[in-house]
């Protein structure tokens, strides 16, 4: 009975939202139910004690999708703060860079959430959508973009949706809470660490994760730099050296034999026979 539980909660946890309800129902006469229940409560609920979700930790701990770079983006449909969204759907034939906060009116947090914003037109030239996320619900996400507009976007209206993931759901649908779970809260019963990063390209699958402390905030220059890697890389079959930036050179994988390397680039540098440097591939981008 334990493993079906088990195995109907992590069924429910990839499949997404709509099913959080009918596991309540599955588990109903068990102990994994209260806890399944109290995963699916509002955060409000949650800051109450920290004690309490103990049982939530294992769960998580045992459930929480892996997910790895090549994996499909789990799908689920949330509340944002500019609607509904299906997030395939939203993905579309875009890239998508999903990135969380633990709670809102962090500090930190702000700072990033403004950042993004600032540099979304950047994204947006490389065909890519930008979606927050916070485990506050959307009042609460839209007096906070109020400060992000106020205090961190210099300016600029705020020009992405955030999803309101107050139960945490989407949280834990990608594995973005710390080892500690849902037990390791500070003192105003927020959760660590939900500061993570993914790039998810138009095929749906996820390229980069990053998880980050608390403590230190994001680097949208680095999550733009990946992202034109990967671009790179997908349409001129290359990769990307140390601290590489756009014009830069780039490396001929050692899947390409030197014949096709010549055939395809033109001039390389071979620095040792598995290491070859060859120029940024401009004309390929350009086709
Ligand atoms: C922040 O400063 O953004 C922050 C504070 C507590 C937990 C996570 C983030």
């Amino acid at each position: 009975m334990a493993s079906m539980i088990a195995r109907s909660a992590r069924i429910a946890t990839v499949t997404g939202i709509r099913h959080v309800a009918r596991i309540g129902a599955i588990s109903a006469t068990t102990t994994t139910t209260t806890t399944t229940a109290r995963l699916a409560r509002p955060s409000s609920a949650m800051n109450k004690t920290a004690t309490r979700f103990f049982s939530v930790s294992r769960i998580a701990r045992d459930d929480q999708p892996r997910l790895r770079l090549g994996s499909t983006a789990p799908n689920f449909k949330a509340e944002t703060t500019e609607g509904a969204i299906d997030f395939h759907e939203f993905i579309g034939d875009s890239w998508t860079i999903l990135f969380s906060h633990p709670a809102d009116f962090t500090p930190v947090c702000t700072t990033e959430l403004g950042a993004f914003a600032k540099l979304q037109p950047e994204f947006a030239a490389r065909n890519t959508k930008l979606i927050g996320l916070s485990a506050n619900g959307l009042e609460s996400h839209a007096d906070w973009i109020k400060d992000i507009e106020e205090v961190s976007t210099g300016g600029t209206k705020f020009n992405f949706p955030i999803i309101a993931d107050a139960d945490r759901k989407v949280a834990y649908l990608y594995d973005m809470v710390d080892h500690q779970d849902l037990a390791n809260v500070d003192k105003a019963g927020v959760a660590f660490t939900i500061r993570s990063v993914f790039i998810i390209d138009p095929n749906k699958k996820i390229r980069l994760t990053l998880a980050y402390p608390a403590s230190t905030g994001r680097n949208t220059a680095e999550v733009l730099r990946v992202l034109d890697s990967l671009q790179t890389g997908d349409k001129a079959g290359v990769t990307t050296p140390i601290n590489w930036v756009p014009g830069e050179d780039v490396i001929v994988p050692p899947s390409v034999s030197d014949e096709a390397a010549a055939a395809k680039f033109g001039e390389f540098k071979a620095v040792k026979p598995y290491l070859r440097f060859t120029k940024y591939p401009e004309q390929i981008l350009k086709k």
